[in-house]
């Protein structure tokens, strides 16, 4: 449309103009300053020139003609400012998109960890025996001969010491031969008696390992905790009942147990206990699991520490710890403690 041609009237332009201000589109930054330009441009803004041409207006209707252009330019300026302010608006609702307040997004829920489930066997063992007045001792993974075997009253060429069940270790020196990973918690038995005279009444946990076949119920690396209670007048009674009590108390008290006569070099008369392995599966419905030896301290021991074998005697025990752990929470494998597959671990 033109808004110059001087055969127009100042009116119809007025009519035609204001139609147009209401009809152009303002929805972006373009055509907002387009419209601005059009309009309300200094040098020729649609309605600036219109203000130009009142100089052709009759002087009587000057003063209604000025009112009518300042109408025009005030709706030309006031569509100008609310499509600026929408869009300030809606930039800024841009902004708000992003909630700061929202939890941040991490590729893995993190979980809390757990005690692994043989720490808590191992504290669970602990805590009955502290219950049963024992208190508790710890001693070396790397032993001498001595501790590990010969003061335990193991003869010479006896088949522990044979390579097939120990694991060696080069000797720092000539003078300390025969240097190994202890293969069971005993030799603290010996270290204990060595700093300790009776009444003694301790519990050992520890780590122990040994070089043999490994299978689903044995592993080179295990746990025990040993037990060893000397004073005057104990009785392989007492230690029966002990470890009635103690089975009781971590396995519950319809726990299905049996005595086994066995042989250790320590221990005079020795014992084995089995613990009953419910498996409906089996033809039996279930097999007996070895879990610890027992028996009465040898004389032999007591008095290669320096203790009266005439006056006092004792008991001990040492149990496997895995086994505990496979019994109670009917684990098949000894190896899934040492795999940390999480998805094990997580059970318990
Ligand atoms: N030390 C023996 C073992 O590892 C267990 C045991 C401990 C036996 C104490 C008797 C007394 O097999």
């Amino acid at each position: 449309m033109s808004t110059d041609s001087p055969t127009t009237s100042i009116e119809e332009q007025i009519e035609a103009v204001s139609a147009e201000i209401d009809s152009t589109s303002v929805t972006n930054v373009d055509e907002v300053e387009a419209f601005r330009i059009r309009f309300l441009g200094r040098k020729s803004g649609v309605v600036t020139d219109l203000f130009a041409r009142m100089s052709e207006v009759p002087g009587d209707q000057r003063r209604e003609m000025g009112q009518r252009l300042n109408a025009l330019k005030q709706r030309a300026q006031s569509r100008l400012d609310s499509a600026l302010s929408e869009q300030v608006a809606s930039s800024s609702e841009k902004a708000t998109d992003i909630d700061l307040t929202l939890p941040g997004r991490v590729p893995a829920p993190i979980e809390p960890g757990s005690l692994h489930v043989l720490t808590q066997t191992l504290n669970d063992l602990k805590q009955i025996f502290q219950g049963y007045g024992f208190s508790i001792a710890y001693g070396p993974e790397i032993e001498d001969d001595w501790h590990n075997f010969t003061a335990l009253n193991f003869p010479p060429e006896h088949p522990a010491r044979d390579m097939q069940d120990t694991f060696f270790l080069e000797a720092p020196s000539d003078e300390t031969p025969g240097v190994v990973l202890r293969t069971h918690t005993s030799p603290v038995q010996i270290r204990v008696m060595e700093e300790q005279k009776p009444p003694i009444r301790v519990i050992v946990p520890g780590r122990v390992f040994r070089n043999e076949a490994i299978s689903y119920k044995s592993y080179c690396l295990f746990h025990q905790v040993e037990g060893l209670v000397v004073d005057e007048g104990v009785t392989f009674a007492d230690l029966k009942a002990m470890l009635y009590a103690f089975a009781a108390s971590f396995f519950g008290g319809d726990v299905k147990m049996r005595f086994r006569p066995s042989y250790f070099p320590f221990t005079e008369p020795s014992a084995e206990v089995d613990i009953w392995w419910v498996d409906e599966r089996l033809p039996d419905g279930g097999r007996w699991l070895e879990i610890l030896g027992c028996g009465m301290v040898d004389p032999n021991v007591l008095e290669n520490v320096g203790i009266d074998s005439e006056r006092y005697t004792g008991y001990a025990f040492g149990m496997g710890v895995e086994r505990m752990a496979m019994l109670r929470h009917d684990i098949p494998d000894i190896r899934l403690l040492y795999e940390n597959d999480v998805r094990f671990l997580k059970q318990f």
